[in-house]
């Protein structure tokens, strides 16, 4: 009945997550007893095997820092200046539990239309008032709704409408103690202040409540330097050397080399270099599809791979360029090679729901990584705005004319006094809500596919896979539109 993977995969068809659909095992144990630990590179392990993509619209230090807090991680782009991404990873390995990252600060000149435009943009309704707008100065007050609703002229100064009785703990608390003074303050924000009256953080009402409902694993990513794991992409260029050296610095994880055909001499040439030059660091290299590209760049010593090209959901390289291949086979085929050398294969892109994640970890990858499922989320860098009646973020393939402007070519190995060819695209995601509660969400999704496989673990889903335990078929595009929500009008909005 099906069949097993080794002949699913043996037909010369390209698959994608959606051309297969795997059949149940046997339940005998409960969706907590899973356990989805897996791997990005040989040394980093993760407990929520998830990676948020080094794209300019989905990792940043905000990113980076959740996905390390709920077990995942997270690559920062290099779009920009290496000052600019060693800052993010040094924000991302400071980022603590429970504590609003980037709380909004302003000072007691800003005015209550500095409220209104960082709500419309951030999302923010409540802001603290520090001496000079910033956090580490002196806490003044806070603004919240309460204290400005009303308020017909917005050009009013935040010092006349502000609270300046504020309720706040100190920064030698423990997160429990903050969080009872919270519960028993009975407003909507903890200001942090230390012995001198400055501001160093702050708790929110809405978060405390959220980790109740999702409560965040207590056992965060983290590197052998006993602090958040963050990882970080680089080029395959000579000027990525020097870059790299300032992410060591900033005390970066892993790093990726970035590139979306792997398999050449650049890649190889960086990979040896980063092996000398540092010894301790795991490097990733990719994008492969195939098991002799994995093999070239194993054998020049990959601690990790990434898979995947053109399956992303801004990707046009597969129509521009009319190379790459469907992820499932891609991920099959390569993990088959790559566990031969106990190397983890991070399956890249085309992850659009919690099915696609157990399909991909089922075919033999660690872990999976994502841009879309991640970019419209409050963490994602950029700003939500509203187009009919939508709550949308920005989200653009590196590979888009767009990107490529900001200086991502380096990605398709583009030649600056060339013609720019796009190989992806720019647009528009819908809000997602926080990391801290879409990850765990979707896990437990997973978890619960792992169960119906009769799978407690990876090592053990991998196992089935091999001996034939776990079987599948190919499905039609009928059998397609069936497995999906079809001939309903749905009166519920969809979430994910
Ligand atoms: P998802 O499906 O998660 O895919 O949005 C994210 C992955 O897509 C890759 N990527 C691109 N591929 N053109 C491409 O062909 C692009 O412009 C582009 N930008 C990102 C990348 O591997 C990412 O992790």
């Amino acid at each position: 009945d099906g069949y097993p993977a080794a002949r699913l995969f043996s037909q010369g068809v390209s698959f994608t997550y959606d051309d297969v659909i795997l059949h149940p095992g046997f339940i005998d144990f409960s969706t907590d007893e899973v356990d989805l630990t897996g791997r990005v590179s040989k040394n980093i392990s993760v407990r929520v095997p998830v990676a948020s993509s080094p794209m300019d619209t989905v990792t940043e230090a905000n990113m980076a820092g959740t996905m390390a807090m709920v077990g995942a991680i997270g690559f920062v782009h290099y779009n920009n200046t290496s000052t600019e991404q060693a800052a993010h990873i040094r924000k991302a390995k400071q980022m603590r539990l429970g504590y609003v990252a980037d709380p909004a600060v302003l000072s007691p000149k800003s005015t209550v239309a500095d409220i209104d435009s960082l709500k419309s943009s951030k999302g923010f309704s409540s802001v603290l008032v520090t001496e000079d707008g910033q956090l580490g100065s002196r806490l003044l007050g806070v603004v919240t709704n309460r204290d400005t609703d009303f308020v017909a002229d917005r050009t009013t100064e935040l010092a006349e409408v502000m609270t300046t009785e504020v309720v706040t703990a100190s920064s030698t608390s423990s997160r429990q103690e903050a969080e009872a003074v919270l519960k028993s303050s009975k407003k909507s924000l903890l200001p942090i202040v230390n012995e001198q009256g400055e501001l160093v953080g702050l708790i929110c009402r809405t978060d405390v409540k959220r980790s109740l409902a999702y409560p965040v694993s207590a056992e965060p990513t983290l590197g052998k330097d006993g602090k958040l794991a963050v990882g970080a992409a680089v080029g395959t260029r000579d000027g990525d050397k020097a870059r790299l050296e300032h992410l060591v610095q900033a005390g970066v994880n892993v790093v990726v080399l970035d590139s979306s055909q792997g398999d050449s001499t650049y890649a190889l040439n960086m990979l040896s270099f980063v092996k000398k030059a540092y010894p301790e660091l795991d490097v990733i290299a990719g994008n492969v599809v195939t098991s002799r590209q994995a093999r070239h760049l194993i054998e020049a010593g990959a601690d990790g791979l990434r898979v995947g090209m053109g399956s992303g959901s801004i990707c046009t390289t597969q129509e521009v360029c009319a190379v790459g291949r469907g992820q499932a086979t891609a991920v099959y085929q390569t993990a088959k090679l790559a566990s031969t050398f106990d190397v983890p294969i991070i399956a890249d892109g085309g992850i659009s729901n919690s099915g696609h994640i157990v399909k991909a970890l089922t075919l033999g990858a660690s872990s999976v990584m994502v841009g879309s499922f991640l970019a419209g989320t409050e963490e994602a860098p950029g700003d939500y705005f509203f187009q009919d009646g939508q709550r949308l973020k920005k989200y653009r393939g590196m590979g888009s004319l767009e990107a490529q402007a900001k200086g991502s070519d380096t990605r398709y190995l583009g030649d600056q006094s060339k013609l720019k060819i796009a190989q992806g695209v720019a647009g528009y995601v819908a809000d997602k809500g926080s990391v801290r509660r879409l990850v765990p969400y979707t896990m437990h999704a997973v978890k619960q596919g792992f169960q119906d496989l009769g799978a407690s673990d990876l090592p053990g889903v991998w196992a089935m896979l091999r001996n034939g335990e776990i079987r599948g078929e190919t499905r039609t595009g009928a059998a397609q539109v069936e497995g999906g929500v079809h001939g309903l009008v749905s009166y519920e909005k969809k979430r994910f």
